[in-house]
């Protein structure tokens, strides 16, 4: 009996603890796919899956397209340059004219928050949230936390620290909804102007000292500087930001030797960590990407699965 019964995936704070094992549960049986020679299985066959980007990606939309065509589904990807977002078309218009075309799952990504929660109450296609705005990213959580599973065997009791542009990260807040809510330690670090007022209220530490987020903490997920978020914003100098709260080797020289290194992507070498230890034994970021692919086939299923559990429910 499936838990998870959402038609749409919209943020993992809606999530209960039990649904969010049961995405990592199902993630791990697809990793085993990609391993075959023949890298597919026909769980969503006859299904199609759109991608509707409004912001650019690399890691996300190709994931999500390699995951849907690894369940056999049809994948479609919509260039918003060139489509009629550029006429004035809305995003329900948008939407509805896609479902129209037979679309099942719709995968958005938009610089609004809230936009993929919209979208859902629209259409009766499964929505999945690649990102919105500054709001949540629950997919690149659940691989993070997928990853940091992976690495350390659990995640209850394990101390994360995510470290840089707290403020305007879906990232961190969607991972912070999963880690506590599978009972990890979470620590913030930001300079002070980049750490968001009442994120205390999510149960994290806050710190403002790299070497204390760094020192007892067994992982550590590094954060860009989201400089196209917020045009008004104070952000620190790139070079002065690397002094302070760079992430480098000299700095992990204290921190527990199995520390594992993770990073959403894109990188920016040189500003909130150096190429020493993006590329080092440590990091585990290229897997994060690796594993993407397999948190997003569990994801497509589920969705797709239990929006016929609810058609199912209602006959
Ligand atoms: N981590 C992430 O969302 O990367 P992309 O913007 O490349 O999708």
């Amino acid at each position: 009996m499936q838990i998870f019964k959402r038609k749409d995936l919209l943020g993992l704070e809606e999530l209960s603890k039990e649904e969010i094992e049961e995405i990592l549960f199902t993630a791990e049986s697809f990793k085993e796919v990609s391993t075959r020679e023949i890298k597919k299985v026909p769980a969503l066959r006859g299904k199609t899956v759109v991608n509707l980007f409004y912001e650019p990606s690399t890691r996300t939309r190709v994931s999500f397209e390699v995951a849907a065509k690894r369940l056999s589904a049809d994948v479609i990807n919509v260039s918003i340059e060139t489509s009629s977002v550029k006429k004035g078309e809305t995003l329900i218009d948008t939407g509805k004219n896609i479902e129209a075309l037979k679309a099942d799952i719709i995968v958005i990504r938009h610089g609004s928050s809230g936009a993929p929660a919209m979208l859902a109450r629209h259409l009766k296609a499964n929505v999945v949230n690649a990102g919105d705005g500054w709001h949540e990213h629950p997919t690149q959580a659940l691989l993070d936390i997928f990853t940091l599973k992976e690495k350390k065997g659990k995640i209850k009791d394990l101390k994360v620290s995510i470290i840089g542009d707290i403020a305007h990260s879906r990232v961190a807040r969607s991972n912070i909804w999963g880690l506590t809510k599978l009972g990890a330690q979470v620590k913030v670090c930001a300079p002070k102007m980049l750490i968001p007022p009442g994120i205390e209220k999510m149960g994290v530490k806050i710190t403002n000292d790299i070497e204390n987020a760094l020192n007892d903490a067994d992982a550590v997920n590094i954060l860009r500087m989201q400089f196209e978020r917020d045009e008004k914003a104070a952000f620190p100098q790139e070079l002065e930001y690397f002094k302070t709260f760079g992430v480098t080797e000299e700095r992990l020289e204290k921190a527990k030797k199995d520390i594992i290194i993770m990073h959403p992507g894109p990188i920016n070498r040189g500003i909130e960590i150096s190429s020493a230890v993006a590329d080092g034994e440590r990091s585990v970021i290229l897997e994060q990407v690796t594993n993407g692919i397999a948190v997003r086939m569990a994801v497509l299923f589920l969705v797709s699965q239990s929006q016929e559990q609810n058609h199912e429910d209602h006959n």
